[in-house]
């Protein structure tokens, strides 16, 4: 297969949802279709269960099963399909928002009695900052919900999101009897339990045809019938242009721990879901068909084994072809290296790979070089856009709690922040080290990894601090104004950006008022 095709047959994604929606099972479902894995339970669920803040055991599980499911990849239909893993803890958003930046497309998961919930929201706020194409699964349809029709308004509204449905539920809950895949017309019937095959599907081409009061049941089939034209009246014709563009949103309704439904979001997702699409660097934008090889780090994850300190950086690929053992620049570092085993994820299966193409994640071991946002490139000067630090909102004085470890402490400090756990900041006047996040786990986390991989213990003291952001001016004398009016709050970042910790709503608001000419920034990309 030509270089083109390869690209054109990938479909590179994600699946985001409010926890318990049924992220986990759907993606578990995808997997079982595409054949990547044989029995239901194979994909294990990487959230922490509610309670569990302290349970440190279960955070080392978590990292464990996020290891395994960063990325499943599988066939299906001559499509090379990669589902990027995120994670369903709130307080590792920030996670699923640097993932969103190595993905072309999402699926949006919905539970049908929920609705839109918290997390979604916020979830698909960065995909329309970013124009992603977002398709909608609306699952749980074996139980009783809200209105389709009801349904999809709120998620115009609380999403702003364009849609246009299709598939179409008969019923719900113990009234549920099947969808109607109105993009290729096919009615699929449910059986409650029962596997859902290709032989369930019935071709209507014509939604009259009297075969449909036979399946459905005369009331059902009049239902239908209604609905299907009240959706073809309300909404335009369906455009793939649109789709790709951001613009619309396809809905499918369905149960996925039924698999039903999952077949045809599926069919429906390789068929119109983009192939991989260009990137943009500070430079240029890069093409997937370019010759040459071009990548960027979007997540690195510590080895869970503590002997072996090597961590695993995985690489989104945007151009060119990724060779095993060919020298490739680490642009930040000016250096080449050359890896010997590359790995890509099949399932839960890892394997050491030849090569690998644009839209494929490969995972690169690696003793300390990376960072997240680093680009490797075959010589050229690049720097990868859209990989932003969140402004925090939680932060903690970091202290050393065992003199003779200090050494290990800021090693190890470092290398959490190069992996995104958190960030840390340096108060101008004091030098005092600040942690900030955005999830109130990651002290935890950050306290537990410190003793478990670098043997060094940290004291955290309370900062009372609202939001940390970065400042920046054109005018030399007024950021050096603004540093001596507001010593007492200044900070630097890991780059040496300028950094506010405002103490409070007000401050920030009243700081704002008082230096108009400074631009106050929420994410660390300007
Ligand atoms: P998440 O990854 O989005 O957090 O959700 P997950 O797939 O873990 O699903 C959350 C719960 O919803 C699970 O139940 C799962 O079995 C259930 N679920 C998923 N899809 C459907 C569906 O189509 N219909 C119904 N009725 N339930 C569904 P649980 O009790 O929390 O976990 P488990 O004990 O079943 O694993």
């Amino acid at each position: 297969m030509g270089f083109i095709e390869e690209i054109n047959r990938r479909r590179t994604f994600a699946i985001i949802s409010h926890p318990d929606a049924g992220k986990t099972t759907l993606t578990e479902k995808l997997l079982l279709f595409g054949g990547a894995i044989q029995t239901a339970g194979a994909v294990k669920s990487n959230k922490i269960k509610r309670g569990a803040t302290s349970d440190f055991m279960e955070i080392e599980r978590q990292r464990g099963i996020s290891v395994a499911t960063s990325v499943m990849g599988f066939e299906y239909k001559d499509m090379q399909v990669n589902i990027l893993d995120t994670p369903g803890h709130q307080d590792f958003a920030e996670d699923t928002y640097r993932t969103l930046t190595a993905v072309d497309s999402v699926i949006v998961v919905i539970d049908v009695a929920k609705g839109v919930e918290a997390q979604t929201e916020k979830l698909v706020k960065v995909c329309r900052m970013r124009d992603t194409p977002v398709m909608v699964f609306i699952n749980k349809m074996d139980r009783e919900g809200k209105d389709p029709f009801e349904l999809l308004d709120e998620i115009e509204q609380k999403l702003g999101l364009t849609v246009r449905p299709l598939s179409w539920p008969v019923g719900m809950g113990k009234n549920f009897r099947g969808v109607y895949n109105l993009f290729d017309q096919k009615m699929a019937l449910f059986t409650a339990h029962g596997k859902q095959s290709i032989d369930d599907t019935v071709l209507i081409q014509d939604l009259a045809d009297s075969k449909l009061d036979d399946m459905i049941g005369d009331d059902n089939a009049e239902t239908l019938r209604e609905e299907a034209d009240l959706i073809n009246g309300v909404y335009p014709e369906f455009e793939r242009e649109d789709y790709l563009a951001g613009m619309v949103s396809p809905v499918f309704f369905g149960s996925a721990i039924n698999n039903f439904g999952v077949r045809e979001l599926l069919d429906c997702f390789v068929q119109i879901a983009p192939s991989p699409q260009p990137a943009h660097t500070e430079e240029r934008e890069i093409k997937p068909d370019e010759s040459k090889f071009t990548g960027f780090v979007f997540k690195i994850h510590a080895n869970m084994d503590p002997n072996h300190r090597n961590r695993l950086a995985f690489v989104r690929i945007c151009s060119g072809i990724f060779e095993r053992n060919k020298n490739y620049r680490h642009v930040r570092l000016g250096k080449n290296f050359k890896f010997s085993s590359p790995t890509t994820f099949m399932a839960s299966k890892k394997s050491i790979i030849e090569e690998a193409y644009p839209g494929d994640i490969v995972g690169l071991y690696d003793t300390g070089n990376f960072k997240i946002g680093d680009t490797l490139t075959e010589g050229e000067q690049l720097h990868f856009k859209g990989i932003p630090s969140f402004s925090p909102e939680l932060f903690q004085y970091v202290e050393n709690a065992d003199p003779m470890k200090s050494k290990q402490l800021a090693k190890g400090l470092n290398q959490l922040m190069d992996e995104g756990v958190a960030q840390l900041f340096i108060h101008q006047t004091s030098g005092r080290k600040i942690i900030g996040t955005v999830g109130a786990l990651q002290f935890d986390v950050i306290q537990y990894r410190l003793k478990h991989e670098y043997s060094a213990t940290c004291r955290y003291e309370s900062a009372s601090l609202y939001k940390a952001c970065w400042i920046t001016t054109d005018d030399p004398a007024i950021l050096k104004a603004f540093r001596i009016r507001k010593a007492k709050n200044m900070a630097k970042d890991k780059h040496g950006h300028d950094v506010f910790l405002a103490t409070s709503s007000w401050d920030l608001n009243s700081t704002q008022e008082l230096f108009p000419e400074v631009k106050f920034h929420f994410t660390s990309e300007f």
